[in-house]
């Protein structure tokens, strides 16, 4: 069967990672999540005092760069892939909503982008890859056969990611949480180097009301006419 590229671009917590997860397994594709890889950069940052809330030293983690390697690791137990920094599995320190305070404006540094879409349009050469991000459809995969942009209501978003995070034990509020998907949000679109923005050719996909599986079946159906077609 014909291998096709699906790039899944949204806000934060529009549950693209869900989605591609559930496609990759079903298709037999690898899946790759590109916020992992953000996140990472800005764990490796915050671990080296190169950021913290009133501070960015911009200029030496540019000059770090080369010093950073990524990879991700299937974990059968976990049914994915674990992200690597430097061989070892970072995954669940890349999770904590002290990360995601951090990772916007890291992901705002050219040097970064450049980096980790360079790694991306490697990964995807093959085809037969499911990558979710912000800048899939736009600027890592244009010729993408199938995009996908996702969005939900603030709301519903910030209440994904509060309850995830309450699922893992973390002592949050859901106004911080909710401000931070709100402030991701704005840089996220905002920021010079590739904004967080829908491809003219992408399906929009509002799932503040649909099941896992309304949303699967729908996407599904998108695939296999693209590889039909
Ligand atoms: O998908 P996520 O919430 O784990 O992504 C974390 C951050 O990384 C997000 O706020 C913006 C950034 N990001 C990006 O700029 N480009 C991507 N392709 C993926 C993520």
């Amino acid at each position: 069967m014909k291998k096709i590229t699906i790039a899944i671009d949204g806000f934060s917590s529009t549950g693209k990672s869900t989605l591609a997860k559930q496609l990759a397994k079903h298709l037999e594709y690898v899946y790759v999540d590109t916020g992992a890889m953000y996140r990472a950069i800005t764990f490796f940052a915050m671990q080296n005092g190169y950021i913290s809330i009133d501070f960015f030293d911009k200029e030496t983690l540019i000059n770090s760069l080369p010093f950073i390697k990524l990879h991700f690791e299937y974990n059968a137990a976990l049914g994915f892939a674990e992200m690597y920094l430097n061989d070892i599995s970072i995954e669940n320190e890349i999770r904590t909503l002290e990360v995601s305070s951090f990772v916007s404006l890291v992901a705002e540094v050219s040097e970064v982008r450049a980096k980790l879409v360079e790694q991306q349009q490697e990964m995807g050469k093959g085809k037969g890859i499911v990558m979710d991000g912000r800048d899939i459809g736009t600027v890592v995969f244009p010729d993408a056969e199938l995009k996908i942009f996702m969005t939900a209501s603030p709301e519903t978003r910030a209440h994904r990611r509060y309850d995830e995070l309450k699922a893992k034990g973390a002592d949050v509020s859901f106004e911080d949480v909710f401000n931070n998907v709100a402030d991701r949000d704005y840089i996220d679109t905002h920021r010079d180097d590739s904004p967080l923005r829908k491809a003219d050719d992408a399906i929009e996909i509002d799932n503040s009301y649909l099941t896992r599986e309304e949303q699967f079946n729908a996407v599904l159906e998108m695939v296999n006419e693209v590889v039909n077609s």
